[in-house]
């Protein structure tokens, strides 16, 4: 339902999600609590989570760092991270335990706690096979790692040398190509099959490359896949609005310390979560397409995965909200996407 200053929509969903662990759980589950009734949680932690069993634990973490008014309604939909060595059967235990919903490949070295990632997909061919037959999807950070490629150019690299390949040998297989940045993705998502979708964040829709040297080096605007130029921003942007069912929200909301963004060797993520949902209607309305947020947010994630779309509604307004500059995470700071500036909408 639209009406200018205000939108209700069925209660979203964010398909990509960094939590990290531990003591900056509560920290920003909050943002993501009060937004979202479920959302992906990624595996790349310090240790990587590359077991149901250790999935489990980490679930358990997070359930407990929740506050109390979202303990029982927010789902933590656990992911394991694929490693060259990840066993078969370890998917079909998975499956039954009915809160691992997905296979996450960093290809080794790609990003931040990459290394025991995978350096070889096809030592993975028997778990995608599993996958396939399990219904479990396969998350893929779509970048190649080779130093030689330019970091621009590693998303497009990656669908000609790997996903391409992966899509075709295993035509089973769900398979989500995360936080999407080029005109090619959605090029390519477009034209497979129905079991290939994509997440987009709001930070690639918001920002093209040059918001890294805006006026001086910008270590809060680095984030991998690094930012594209304005050519592909607007892609991502027509394929959000578009309406088509393979797009869906995925924040990548990745949050750092202050001290680790600004940095001699800066970390790679941006924290969206504090704007979660407001950031994708500021992007809508811009593009006057306000009527599909709803399909992009709440309907076609869990659609794609096969679970019951959320029946609760929430409220959203244009209404400008101030944006701290900083947030508290941990025993540390967390500086926010536009610290400082403003939300165009608000929640409530
Ligand atoms: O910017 C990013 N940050 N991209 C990723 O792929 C990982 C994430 C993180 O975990 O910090
Ligand atoms: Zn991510």
């Amino acid at each position: 339902m639209t009406a200018s200053n205000k939108l209700i929509i069925t209660r979203p969903d964010d398909w990509h999600l960094h939590v990290r662990d531990h003591k900056f759980l509560s920290s920003v589950l909050p943002h993501t609590a009060d937004r979202f009734t479920r959302a992906i949680m990624m595996p790349n932690l310090v240790e990587p989570v590359t077991t149901v069993k250790l999935a489990s634990e980490y679930r358990d973490r997070i359930i407990d760092a929740l506050p109390a008014i979202h303990k029982l309604t927010f789902d933590p939909l656990m992911t394991l991270y694929l490693t060259n060595r990840t066993n078969a059967s370890e998917i079909k235990k998975a499956r039954e335990s009915g809160f691992v919903h997905a296979v996450k490949w960093y290809p080794a070295g790609a990003t931040t706690n990459s290394s025991k990632g995978v350096s070889d997909i096809v030592a993975c061919y028997d778990v995608l096979e599993a996958m396939a037959e399990e219904g479990i999807p396969l998350l893929v950070h779509g970048e190649v790692t080779d130093p030689n490629v330019d970091i621009f150019d590693r998303e497009r690299v990656f669908i000609e040398q790997f996903l391409e390949g992966i899509i075709k040998n295993f035509p089973e297989l769900k398979v989500v190509f995360e936080h999407i940045t080029t005109a090619d993705a959605v090029k390519l998502v477009e034209k497979s099959g129905p079991n290939v979708g994509a997440t987009i964040t709001a930070h690639h829709m918001l920002l093209n490359r040059n918001a890294l040297f805006q006026g001086g080096i910008r270590p809060h605007h680095y984030c991998l896949p690094v930012l594209k130029r304005e050519t592909h921003r607007k892609a991502l942007i027509k394929a959000a609005t578009s309406g088509n069912k393979k797009f869906f929200l995925g924040t990548d909301s990745a949050p750092h310390t202050k001290h680790t963004k600004e940095n001699a060797c800066g970390c790679a993520g941006i924290y969206t979560s504090h704007g979660g949902i407001e950031l994708y209607a500021e992007i809508f309305d811009k593009a006057e397409a306000l009527d599909k947020l709803e399909k992009f947010a709440s309907f076609n994630g869990p659609d794609f995965y096969g679970l019951p779309r959320n029946r609760e509604k929430i409220t959203l307004t244009r209404k400008k909200v101030p944006i701290p500059e900083v947030f508290p995470f941990g025993d540390e700071e967390c500086v926010p996407f536009r610290a400082g500036g403003e939300l165009l909408w608000s929640i409530g």
